[in-house]
């Protein structure tokens, strides 16, 4: 299929990366993945709007519109004809002589922009039945709000999680649970929903967001709140949200089952919500 660099639309094969991109060498840039259903991107606007905030805070201009961007994403899902899939998106702060200061705007450096899309279906039977987890240290930075390209915490927590047989790795910084290592995290205590308030330690959620709404909408409390991994591991309900996961349930951590083992009621509930909103 076709992808993106800057403004154009060309084949996978016919792109080259300067070796210089400070994406490449220093994970200089941000990215978004946005999720496609029946041909259509889901919260489309919301997704490149946080690209250009996570742009912002790192002082990276895009040089480029959100509207540019929306027309480029959506030929390229068309050209593509993705049906049940992704589109990813970064902006690198482009290639100029290695050096951690930002190039000089005299050097022209501009910012690159790539995106491809993927097909990928919804995970079905993970959402039926569940999946599992582990508790492990948050060892990131303090801007976790932006989605920058360095991600070698969460991949070194998603890997520990695999080696366990596990899904996913439910993070916590100084006995507090902040998100999982590329989704957000939720307990459900006494019928609430209750995720760390969106501030500095974690990624404010396009899905989050979603959730926070549909809970607002159907009178279930959601509670942005700072809680342990004590109240994680003793819930009634815990689960994830992600573009990719959408709602999923949390039915083990550590190995030790999450309430009865099975997904909850509210989770179900928020599941069902959910899914009538991408229909
Ligand atoms: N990850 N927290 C982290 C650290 C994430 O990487 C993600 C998403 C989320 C959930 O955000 P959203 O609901 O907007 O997808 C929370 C994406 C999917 C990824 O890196 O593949």
């Amino acid at each position: 299929g076709k992808i993106i660099l800057g403004d154009q639309l060309l084949e996978r094969s016919d792109v080259l990366i300067d070796l210089e991109d400070r994406g490449y060498q220093f994970g200089d840039g941000v990215y978004e993945v946005i999720r496609v259903y029946g041909g259509k991107l889901f919260t489309m606007k919301e997704h490149i709007d946080r690209l250009f905030q996570s742009a912002k805070k790192i002082k990276l201009d895009i040089s480029m519109s959100p509207e540019q961007i929306q027309d480029l994403v959506e030929s390229l899902l068309k050209e593509n004809g993705v049906n049940f899939g992704s589109v990813y998106m970064q902006v690198t702060r482009g290639a100029a002589p290695r050096n951690h200061k930002f190039p000089l705007p005299a050097s022209n450096t501009k910012a690159v922009f790539t995106a491809y899309t993927n097909e990928v279906p919804r995970p079905q039977s993970q959402l039926e039945n569940g999946v599992e987890a582990i508790t492990a240290e948050d060892i990131r930075w303090l801007r976790c709000d932006i989605k920058s390209l360095n991600l070698l915490p969460n991949v070194l927590a998603k890997q520990e999680a695999a080696d366990s047989g596990c899904f996913e790795a439910i993070l916590h910084r100084n006995g507090i649970v902040t998100e999982g290592s590329s989704s957000n995290a939720y307990i459900v205590k006494n019928n609430e929903v209750m995720t760390h308030p969106a501030d500095n330690l974690i990624l404010n959620g396009i899905t989050r967001q979603v959730l926070a709404t549909l809970c607002k909408d159907n009178s279930i409390p959601f509670v942005e709140k700072e809680f342990e991994v004590h109240d994680l591991l003793h819930a009634d309900e815990v689960f994830i949200t992600s573009t990719t996961s959408e709602v999923m349930p949390v039915i083990k951590l550590d190995g030790r089952a999450v309430g009865n083992g099975v997904p909850g009621e509210i989770t179900r509930k928020l599941q069902s919500l959910f899914e009538a909103k991408i229909n």
